[in-house]
């Protein structure tokens, strides 16, 4: 009886330990996530005064919530704590950045990575080289410092960049695999792969427009 109890305090001092903790680790990745979002929001002001438009349509931050945390580490077979997320997941804070144009998903990456106080620590390209289901976006790893009391540490945030079209499919996909609980019929899944390069082409066509009506008012100024 006496073991019982013993066991049972333990378990709630682990779990009040691991809520302790992730309270310290959600402070410095909101913290991350703002620093990138402020500097993104900070690009797309810039490029607005310079060219009258803005790169970024909208953004969305995101926090992994202790549950997703846990799940995705048991699937992964890391340690399921706390200090394991902080080694091995490198999408506890995350930022979608949703641009208008094909152009704009690199322009945004580049004038963010070049930055000198940003460590560039993985790109995926999923625009170039999409999913075999037909995902497409631009996949960054970055990390910014963040100052506390006793000092700078780096903390990683996911920033995945793609256009409205991109995001749509992407929205729609995810909400089908969740309804159709992982088991999607493959008529469906092969459809929704072909729309994904029907919207390639359409973000291409729309590209193009955007240039060509560009060039049009450039040559009118110069007039
Ligand atoms: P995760 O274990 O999901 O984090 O995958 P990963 O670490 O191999 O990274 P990846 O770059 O493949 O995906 C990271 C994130 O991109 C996911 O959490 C989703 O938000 C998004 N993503 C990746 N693939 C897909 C996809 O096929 N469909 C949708 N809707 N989103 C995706
Ligand atoms: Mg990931």
């Amino acid at each position: 009886m006496h073991d019982e109890q013993n066991r049972v305090q333990q378990m709630s001092e682990d779990f009040q330990k691991m809520v302790d903790d992730f309270f310290t680790i959600q402070c410095r990745y909101s913290a991350a996530m703002r620093e990138i979002q402020t500097k993104l929001e900070i690009l797309d002001d810039e490029f607005q005064m310079r060219h009258k438009r803005n790169p970024i349509h909208h953004m969305q931050c995101r926090m992994k919530s202790i549950h997703s945390m846990m799940e995705k580490l048991r699937r992964k077979n890391y340690a399921v704590s706390m200090a394991s997320a902080v080694e091995n997941l490198s999408d506890i804070a995350g930022i979608r950045v949703i641009c208008s144009y094909v152009e704009d998903v690199y322009t945004v990456a580049r004038l963010l990575t070049s930055q000198d106080d940003i460590r560039l620590v993985e790109t995926r390209d999923y625009i170039r080289q999409p999913k075999a289901n037909g995902y497409r976006s631009l996949h960054l790893i970055v990390e910014v410092p963040v100052f506390l009391q006793d000092g700078r540490i780096t903390v990683p945030v996911e920033v995945q960049i793609r256009t409205i079209a991109m995001d749509f499919w992407a929205s729609l996909e995810h909400a089908m695999r969740y309804k159709a609980q992982g088991q999607v019929p493959e008529d469906i899944c092969q459809e929704l792969q072909q729309v994904g390069e029907d919207i390639a082409v359409l973000d291409k066509r729309m590209q193009s427009i955007h240039d060509r009506i560009d060039a049009l008012t450039a040559g009118a100024e110069n007039s």
